[in-house]
């Protein structure tokens, strides 16, 4: 297909979107009347995946919050990571008389009939983080720039090892360097983009000799982590090293898409006797990325042990859900900033995508502490108050 063509057919296909969109949606005249209620007696649902990662409470309570106080009602539920859980829970919001739904699915692929039957009762879905996949029945979706997300990690990865600079520029370093990729869960959409924007980065080292990855698993099918857990991380990286470390190769950089899996990561190589530091171990930890500036990662970047995470600010992406949320209750279009990177396998999603911010040692204090997302003591303790 020519560029044009292409360009004109995912036109036509968010074009699509829309009118679906305005179909199921609040503005459409449908059942719902929102658009003349008082915001008190409409009722939100909030469907949250799992309260194991703080990044997750923290999206439910800004969430919840700023929905309040807009004045609406909130049922915030979260599933702990049990799809059959968070499927019976919007099951419930849909029944129980929702006039709209968040919801950051567990697994993307398997909401379609519970977000078949929010369509049925003209009730908007805004999908929260991660796109919900294969069915009509989203209108709009509120994330960060994932793909940028992946490039962040790949860079703060040259980075760590001295092959660039913070600021984009040439390392001193010229390796090769020897490094482990590490991805997400495959159920979740936003996996893959984090996974290709960091292969559009390495890919051309590894392709050029400046980084080796010593076991060949360079497949997301084979760095995968299912549910984004830590364990299952520790474990992988256990079986790495036994597989490809033990003639005394030495590890100097691993890729990790989120901090929980970074500490499985660091666990697991400082069971092997890996160090915290250059001076005091012939076997310095290696560089560990990460990804959503949990308080335990960022007491280990401060301490030294984690290389850098990557800040998505998630009050900023409830103000966007809100805002969303908003839009479509009062019987208006929220404004999406892209209509065209994510299609969910039935339509293009109109998106608004939020911005990220790669944080090292250097940066905690300026960008998590002086923005109040952490107090110095948090980031000192590694807990959350
Ligand atoms: C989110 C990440 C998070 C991961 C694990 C992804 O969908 O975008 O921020 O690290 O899920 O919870």
């Amino acid at each position: 297909m020519s560029k044009k063509l292409r360009f004109a057919a995912i036109g036509a296909v968010a074009a699509i979107g829309l009118t679906a969109c305005g179909g199921g949606g609040a503005g459409s005249g449908g059942g719902n009347d929102t658009a003349n209620a008082d915001p008190a007696d409409l009722t939100i649902g909030v469907a949250m995946p799992t309260q194991t990662s703080e990044r997750w409470i923290a999206d439910g309570n800004n969430v919840k919050s700023q929905l309040e106080d807009a004045g609406y009602q909130v049922d915030l539920q979260y599933a702990n990571d049990d799809i059959p859980t968070q499927q019976q829970q919007i099951d419930q919001m849909v029944t129980e008389g929702a006039d709209l739904l968040i919801v950051a699915a567990i697994d993307g692929t398997a909401l379609s009939s519970q977000l078949q039957a929010a369509a049925d009762s003209n009730i908007p879905v805004i999908s929260y983080d991660r796109l919900i996949r294969d069915t009509d029945n989203i209108d709009f979706y509120v994330t960060f720039d994932n793909f940028a997300v992946g490039q962040a990690q790949a860079n703060a990865l040259l980075v760590g090892l001295g092959l660039k600079t913070a600021d984009g520029g040439e390392g001193t370093a010229t390796g090769p360097f020897n490094i482990e990729l590490f991805a997400g869960s495959l159920d979740d959409n936003n996996a893959f983009f984090f996974f290709n924007g960091a292969m559009d980065v390495l890919q051309p080292l590894i392709d050029d000799g400046t980084l080796v990855v010593p076991s060949g698993q360079t497949d997301i099918e084979q760095a995968a982590t299912l549910r984004w857990q830590q364990e299952t991380a520790q474990s992988r990286m256990e079986t790495l090293l036994t597989g490809s470390y033990n003639n005394g190769t030495v590890l100097n950089g691993v890729l990790s898409p989120y901090d929980g899996i970074s500490r499985g990561i660091i666990t697991a190589l400082q069971n092997a006797g890996y160090g915290p530091d250059l001076a005091s171990t012939p076997k310095p930890l290696p560089v560990v990325t990460g990804q959503d500036a949990e308080i335990a990662s960022v007491a280990l970047i401060n301490q030294g042990v984690q290389s850098s995470t990557i800040f998505k600010d998630t009050r900023n992406l409830a103000e966007q859900a809100v805002t969303a949320a908003k839009a479509f209750l009062e019987g208006d279009e929220p404004e999406a900033n892209d209509t065209e990177t994510y299609d969910n396998g039935n339509k293009v999603v109109p998106s608004y995508l939020l911005p990220v911010e790669t944080v090292y040692k250097d940066d905690i204090q300026s960008v998590l502490v002086d923005s109040g997302y952490y107090t110095a003591a948090e980031v000192e303790s590694g807990q959350a108050d």
